[in-house]
């Protein structure tokens, strides 16, 4: 039979955070201990879901939370994530919410909903893939900006409204971000915003690590630009620290009806796939309505691997980083690049991997532009094999210059 032909667009998927995993397995049955610095998911080091959050999946199963909920979220979700918008400035009501399969499902939505072929989309750069993976999915095009890595990567306003054209609808903020751990201020948004009104955009407002800051808060980008409309996203992933549960949401914040069709294209999207899991909704309803205690030693956790990070790094010879303020990435930078034996940065992160056993993530796996040169780590391991993994990194830069 002949071969029938793929959609040239589904070919074109990398999503560089696994990618990376293919070479690693094979070590691990080569029997290779692998230090893994690479994937965004606490549950894989010593962090575990509070067991209020485990409990309540118990309880879904018990009181029958086993059907369909209704396609934009259990109703007792819904009111909860309204009423938690709300208490942080973003004015939004329950019909405004849409529980999705995690962020990642928000993400697919919205884009599809929002974007025609050829139409622009602004992304950090560095970016998180999805918002370049989704946005070529539709046939339209991110545009990275730049975030200006020596002032701790904040977004920089002149190459945003640089990058605008009459294809631009939006602009994408992640904060606290992923993968460079920068947390905006208010200030920093507030500029953003400006920008989004004067050239009749809408902001599109990542917040799913907005409770894991180091110092300070994260601000509601629907807060602090009122006269924007916002589309916000938050999940159980990372709060929670339940990633394989899958539950997220989007959060529509509209200004004078100008995301009229794009709401409708989102509410028909939610209901030709049916729902989001229910049982773990019922579960991320428990967790909003309860208390958030656990976050607090999380933090403290994290802190303290952050702090160790940023020395270590820093003080090997041809390396530099920046102090992340959320989340749990850094993403160094590899100053000695054109010293070493190195092609580009995805060569240096294999030959770190092959060498010393260490498993991050290549730069240019966020955006070829602003990502090249870097690669990306999490902080979340326990101290010990944070240590050993930057003893590699260290051994293999006096090996190689
Ligand atoms: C910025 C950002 N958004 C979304 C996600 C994925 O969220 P979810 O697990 O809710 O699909 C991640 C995961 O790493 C992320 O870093």
């Amino acid at each position: 039979m002949r071969k029938i032909e793929a959609n040239p667009r589904s070919l074109e998927i990398e999503y560089a955070i696994r990618d990376v995993v293919i070479p690693a397995s094979r070590l691990e049955k080569e029997g290779h201990t692998i230090m893994k610095l690479n994937i965004g998911d606490p549950n894989k080091y010593d962090f575990d879901t509070p067991d209020p959050i485990k409990d309540a999946i118990r309880k879904a199963l018990d009181i029958g939370i086993n059907g369909y909920a209704p396609s934009s979220g259990l109703p007792c979700l819904v009111d909860a994530i309204a009423a938690d918008e709300r208490s942080r400035g973003n004015m939004v009501t329950p019909e405004d919410i849409v529980v999705t399969n995690g962020v990642t499902e928000a993400l697919q939505m919205l884009f599809f909903a929002a974007l025609a072929p050829g139409d622009e989309v602004l992304v950090p750069g560095p970016s998180y893939p999805p918002y370049i993976t989704y946005v070529n999915m539709v046939g339209a095009v991110p545009i990275p900006y730049r975030t200006i890595e020596e002032e701790g990567w904040v977004p920089d306003v002149d190459d945003i409204v640089s990058k605008i054209t009459d294809r631009t609808k939006a602009i994408a903020i992640i904060n606290p971000n992923n993968p460079t751990g920068a947390l905006y201020d208010a200030a920093s948004i507030r500029r953003i915003g400006d920008i989004a009104t004067e050239h009749d955009l809408f902001l599109i407002s990542d917040e799913i690590y907005n409770l894991m800051t180091f110092e300070g808060e994260t601000p509601s980008t629907a807060d602090v630009c009122r006269d924007v409309p916002v589309i916000t996203f938050n999940g159980i992933s990372k709060i929670y620290l339940a990633p394989g549960w899958r539950v997220g949401y989007l959060a529509i914040r509209d200004v004078e009806d100008a995301l009229i069709d794009i709401r409708d294209g989102i509410m028909r999207q939610s209901r030709a796939r049916l729902c989001a899991n229910s049982i773990c909704q019922y579960a991320y309803f428990q967790a909003l309505i309860g208390d958030r205690d656990h976050i607090r030693g999380t933090m403290s956790k994290l802190e303290r691997r952050r702090d160790i990070s940023y020395r270590r790094l820093n003080e090997i010879e041809g390396i530099s980083t920046q102090r992340p303020g959320g989340a749990f990435y850094m993403f160094p930078r590899i100053d000695c690049i054109e010293e070493g034996p190195w092609k580009d940065d995805k060569d240096f992160s294999l030959d770190l991997l092959r060498e010393e056993k260490v498993l991050t993530v290549f730069g240019s796996g966020f955006g070829a532009e602003h990502g090249s040169g870097h690669f990306r780590i999490v902080i979340l391991p326990p101290e010990e094999t944070l240590e050993r993994a930057f003893d590699g990194i260290e051994n293999l830069l006096k090996k190689r210059l």
